[in-house]
């Protein structure tokens, strides 16, 4: 059983977990309304042909989101069934610039979230931090407010900010774009990911490494096409944030059975699995696990090493990941 199991889940959206019924819920109470009849005739919109026909609808979709106290809703309810799903901590990623593009601004996003994560760890055990990611897709400057904006509010809330991360539609928008951004986050002591190797390619993942410092890889599946690469991330142990359902249903491969989850572990990478955007894509964590597992006839071994690499491969304090580690044995 997946649940059993202490992961650490490295790649999520808090967006990305707005289910259809919430949205509508929110919508209701700011009385607003929503050009579908319901949260069925949305779901059904969950169609997607790639990564910017999602974003299309995921940006869409977090409009209803306003107040400190919607995202600590959002958060709560993601926090609830992370707990059933197994998830013992979380790094989640938040898009400040998609918020402040309608007024709302990122002291009320951490100050929600914040509530959220002191919850979690009071109800859940469950332990916390926040990644802002930069949208690539938009102007660098932009991303240099945002990095300000997040440090001032953390500072001012307490909100656990983590680390700096990059997302958003990917291609044609290479990572050395946002060089000094991310430099001047590891200068405030940040942590710095970057999505790379989605749909982009294994040239993305190189610049992230190099370029932005990256200490994680978000997805880097296209990694495979450049041998030379692989061998570097195995060598410096750095990990990449796999995500199967997102794959299958941004069309990344066709079929889960097509995604080189195999290839990526037999050539000794430090593998993840997470569930990036868990409301559109069909499945949390334990949807994940189960998916893999059912498609790569994983063992109970082999669903434990996951586990521990994620538990490597997090942001955790030392005596956090010594706790997890203690619950493998
Ligand atoms: N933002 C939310 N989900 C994303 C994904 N899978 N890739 C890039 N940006 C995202
Ligand atoms: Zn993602």
């Amino acid at each position: 059983m997946p649940g059993a199991l202490p992961f650490c889940e490295l790649h999520l959206h808090i967006e990305g977990t707005f289910e259809p019924e919430t949205i509508f819920a929110l919508a209701a109470e700011q009385g607003r309304t929503l050009p579908y009849d319901g949260p069925a005739e949305l779901a059904a919109r969950y169609e997607f042909a790639n990564l910017p026909s999602f974003l299309e609808l995921y940006y869409e979709n977090m409009g209803v989101l306003r107040s400190e106290r919607d995202f600590e809703a959002l958060a709560g309810a993601y926090f609830a069934r992370a707990h059933r799903a197994g998830v013992a901590h979380v790094e989640l990623f938040v898009d400040p610039q998609a918020h402040t593009a309608r007024g709302v601004a990122e002291r009320t996003v951490l100050a929600g979230l914040h509530r959220a994560i002191e919850a979690a760890g009071e109800r859940f055990g469950i332990s916390a931090g926040i990644i802002a990611c930069v949208l690539r897709d938009r102007p660098v400057d932009e991303a240099e407010r945002m990095l300000d904006a997040v440090l001032e509010a953390a500072a001012g809330t307490g909100a656990p900010l983590l680390g700096l991360g990059l997302d958003s539609a990917e291609l044609g928008f290479p990572p050395h774009r946002f060089a000094r951004v991310f430099e001047r986050a590891a200068d405030a002591g940040l942590h710095r990911v970057a999505h790379a190797g989605e749909e982009g390619p294994a040239d993305y993942v190189r610049e992230a490494l190099d370029v932005l410092g990256a200490e994680r890889i978000d997805h880097g599946i296209r990694v495979l096409d450049d041998p030379a690469l692989v061998e570097r991330l195995a060598r410096e142990r750095i990990p990449l944030t796999v995500c199967p359902l997102s794959n299958v249903r941004l069309r990344v491969v066709d079929r889960i059975e097509e995604l080189p989850f195999r290839e990526l572990l037999d050539a000794g990478l430090l593998v993840t699995v997470n569930s990036d955007d868990p409301a559109y894509f069909g499945g949390y964590l334990d949807d994940n696990l189960a998916a893999l597992r059912s498609a790569f006839g994983l063992d109970e071994a082999e669903l434990a090493g996951l586990a521990r690499n994620s538990i490597e491969a997090s942001f955790a304090s030392a005596a956090r990941k010594a706790e997890l580690l203690a619950r493998l044995r």
